[in-house]
This record gives C-alpha cells, structure tokens and sequence, in this order.
C-alpha cells in the first residue's frame, strides 16, 4: 500500500545462489581467508595446471591439433555483447528447468570426461559426489574410472540435503562399440543404474589428432586408466578371455622393456579389478587394454545404426556431437530425444566451426521445439547465460570441473559448480532474467570474434 506516493517498505527478497556464495566468500575474507578454487576461469586453468603432471595437463587441457576448434569456442562466446536492461524489478530468480521430462535445479550439467584416474583413481566418484551435493546431474563418461554402478551410487547417496525429490540424477554416455552385444550390455547397465538418459557421443569414431597428448607419447588408457566401464562388463571380458584363448594381439605392436614399460605395466595392474600382484603377473588386465582399443568405438557408425536405439532402450536417446543443422535434422528423425551441440571440446577436429555458433544454425533450422542442449566452451555462468539467450534448452560443463577436481578434489568440483551458478544467478539479477524463460529473452550483440580473454592458446 502506498501512502503520499510513497510505497512500503519492500519485503527482502531471498539471496539466491549469487549472493549466498558471494556472501560466504567475503565473510570468510574477513578472517583472511580466500578461496582455495580461482573464482575465475584463467585463474582456476592455472591453478589446475600447477596441480596437474604434465600427462594429465596434456589429456584434460589438450585439444586437437593446431587448437583453431578449441580457440573458435571460446571466441564465439566472446563475440557476443549482453545488452542489460535496468529498472526490471527482478528481485527473486529461479534457476530451475525441464529437460527431457526432468527437473533440473539450472540449466547446468557435468560433462562426461573421460580417464579421470589421471586427476585421481577416485575421480568420477569425487566428481558424482560433488555433482549430487550441488544438485546438478553427471553425464557418466563410457571412459570412466570407476564402474557405472559404484558412480550412479555415489550420486545417489550424495543428494542435496536441502531438496525434497530424490536426487539430481545421472545420465551415461556411450561409445558404440564395434561389438553390438557390448553396446547392448552397456545401454541395459545404464537403465539398471536408473540413468535419466542415455547419450550417445557420435564425433569420436576414431581420437584426433592431439599433439599434446602425441608429443609425450601418452595415451591414459594404454596404462589401463578410463576403461572401467570395460573391464566391469561380462560381455567386454568374455570377448577378453576369448581373444586370450586364441592368441589375437593388440594393435599396439611390440613393446620395449623400459623403466616407463614397467611403470605403465603396473599402472595396468592397478587400474584392472582385483588384487594388482596377482593383476601383474597375469594376461587379462594388458589384454583388456588392447581389446579396448580395438574396439571401443566403431567407424562404421551411421543413421541405420543409430536408428536401432529406439528399438534397444527405454531411456530417452540423446546424440551428442552434433553440429550441422542437416544432422540435426536427421537426429531427430531416427529417434533421438535431444541432442548435445558439441565439437567435444576442440578435441576431434582441427578448425571446426565453434559450438555456439553452431547451436544458432540449427536453432534457426529447427525450430524452438526440439531439446538442444550446448557442449564446449562453457567456463562461466556469463557463458551459460549467453548460450541459453541463443537457445540452448541446458548446457554442459566439461574442462572446469575436471580442474577443479585437480585443485582441491570432491570440493574443488562443487565450488567450480557453485561459482558458475552464482555468476549466471548474479547475471540474470542484472539483467532483468527471473527465470530461465526470461534469460531466453537477454539481448544480445555481436561484434567481431577476438582472442579470448579467458584463456591463452593452448599451451603445448
Ligand atoms: C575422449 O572422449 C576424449 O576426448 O579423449
């Protein structure tokens, strides 16, 4: 009621996450205390860099390459201008949406990444926890380093204590194996653990050229690290046991006896399931190896194949990789639920066109109707608020969560998470967004695409 023109005091609005996670970092800075995790995306790369071995680095920072895709991402997020609009009145903000039938606290997921052991041989369990307790799902990766089952637990058990429903889910993400039984096996694991989803990842038929990774001569899973979901399925170690009963040998030709030879060998026997003395002395755990490699992923994927899913799952089918609009298209057409606009992060193809961009054409294409989430590129909240303006229904979050996960472990993950969704929270108060819908109506401008600010080239 307003007496003399003057209205009554305004009831306080509640602080949403941006403020609760700003005011919890400035208290503790009164007792000198600073976060442990950059609050920033450069700083948060160079702490992670300093916590990282150089192998590590190389496989979680690397990208294919001359790096041109992985550049393309982050300066197509850059070419674009928030135009704020003032005097909104926007004082309460709902982060939350609807993604394929389920809620989502924000529009925010954690990407699969692939042999996490290399941060620690606990990383997708860390990372479900983390996941749980902010209450965003995990894409479990199909190079995990931990059993599908054992993750799916950990997010379970690790719910947001605050929310009512059950928890915030998890979703596996699949490599079409060259053995159909194989990817029989792994869709009937996922909708066992209750996957909210299962995507399948259509851009990595064979790995890019990495030079990061190349010029050290390392590749994670050559030393048994990101095959758990492998060496955790009946069917893979039938096939294993088979190849050993006919003496097929891997791909990876003869191997010199070298102190790195036996540093490798043992990091085999530690990552195999079961005691590593008796994994060290025995064949299965490097025949593991080679028959991951020959056959995790299959070249020969294509539209018929794909089609198939409708008919081998009752999870909603979700491609990610995809980039041209007439894919797009097609994605639908065959079945899938949703798909993930991604060039994986700058991994697969050299020069390709940024993910961003790609999501405008096949927005324009398709149409408001069809689930499009965005992959590749995301490293602040700013960056999710754009991607939602450009119609990205939720996006994934990949490399910053990994380098949380390499500066302060299950937290470090949770405070990246909880700092991207304080900035995109703090984003839409200034802007004027009280809801998703709302971001979905940001302005924006584009200017010609620069260099990134948020991180240099990628550094070999
Ligand atoms: C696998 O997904 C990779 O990007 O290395």
């Amino acid at each position: 009621m307003e007496t003399n023109g003057t209205p009554d005091t305004a009831p306080p609005s509640r602080p949403g996450p941006g403020r609760a996670r700003q005011d919890a970092i400035y208290r503790s800075g009164v007792s000198g205390i600073r976060p442990r995790v950059p609050t920033d995306a450069a700083g948060l790369e160079r702490a992670a860099r300093r916590a990282l071995s150089r192998k590590a680095w190389a496989y979680i920072n690397g990208s294919a390459g001359e790096g041109r895709t992985y550049d393309n991402n982050r300066s197509a997020f850059d070419s674009y201008r928030i135009l704020p609009r003032m005097a909104h009145g926007v004082k309460d903000r709902s982060l939350s949406t609807t993604v394929l039938g389920q809620e989502l606290s924000s529009p925010l997921l954690l990407a699969p990444v692939g042999a996490g052991a290399l941060v620690h041989p606990d990383s997708d369990l860390m990372i479900a926890r983390a996941a749980g307790r902010a209450d965003v799902p995990y894409v479990v990766s199909n190079q995990g380093s931990s059993p599908l089952e054992d993750i799916a637990a950990a997010c379970r058990n690790a719910r947001n204590p605050d929310k009512s429903r059950e928890y915030a889910g998890h979703w596996f993400q699949l490599y079409w194996s060259t053995d159909e039984q194989l990817v029989d096996n792994l869709i009937a694991r996922a909708e066992d653990s209750g996957a909210g989803a299962l995507v399948v990842t259509l851009d990595t038929t064979v790995l890019g050229w990495r030079p990061q990774d190349l010029n050290l001569g390392s590749l994670p899973f050559s030393r048994g690290q990101g095959i758990a979901q492998y060496t955790s399925d009946n069917r893979f170690l039938r096939i294993v046991r088979q190849r050993l009963r006919d003496h097929v040998s891997g791909g990876t030709g003869g191997v010199r006896v070298t102190p790195a030879a036996v540093a490798s060998l043992l990091s085999i026997a530690r990552h195999h399931p079961g005691p590593t003395l008796r994994n060290l002395l025995a064949p299965e755990p490097r025949a593991s190896v080679e028959t991951f490699l020959d056959i995790y992923s299959n070249p020969g994927l294509d539209w018929d194949l794909l089609a198939t899913l409708t008919q081998r799952t009752s999870l909603p089918v979700v491609f990610k990789g995809i980039l041209h609009p007439d894919d797009a298209e097609r994605a639908f057409e065959v079945g899938a639920d949703a798909i993930i606009v991604s060039n994986h992060g700058g991994r697969q193809v050299d020069g390709a066109v940024a993910s961003l961009d790609a999501l405008v054409e096949i927005r324009e294409r398709i149409g408001e109707g069809p689930t499009v989430l965005l992959d590749s590129g995301i490293r602040t909240g700013r960056d999710v608020a754009v991607a939602v303006a450009l119609g990205a229904d939720a996006v994934l979050l990949g490399r910053p969560h990994m380098y949380g996960l390499a500066v302060a472990g299950e937290q470090g993950v949770r405070e990246v998470v909880e700092n991207v969704l304080a900035d995109l929270d703090l984003t839409m108060a200034l802007v004027g967004a009280p809801d998703i819908a709302g971001l979905r109506q940001m302005e924006l401008r584009r200017s010609a695409p620069g260099p990134s600010r948020v991180s240099a080239r990628r550094q070999l």
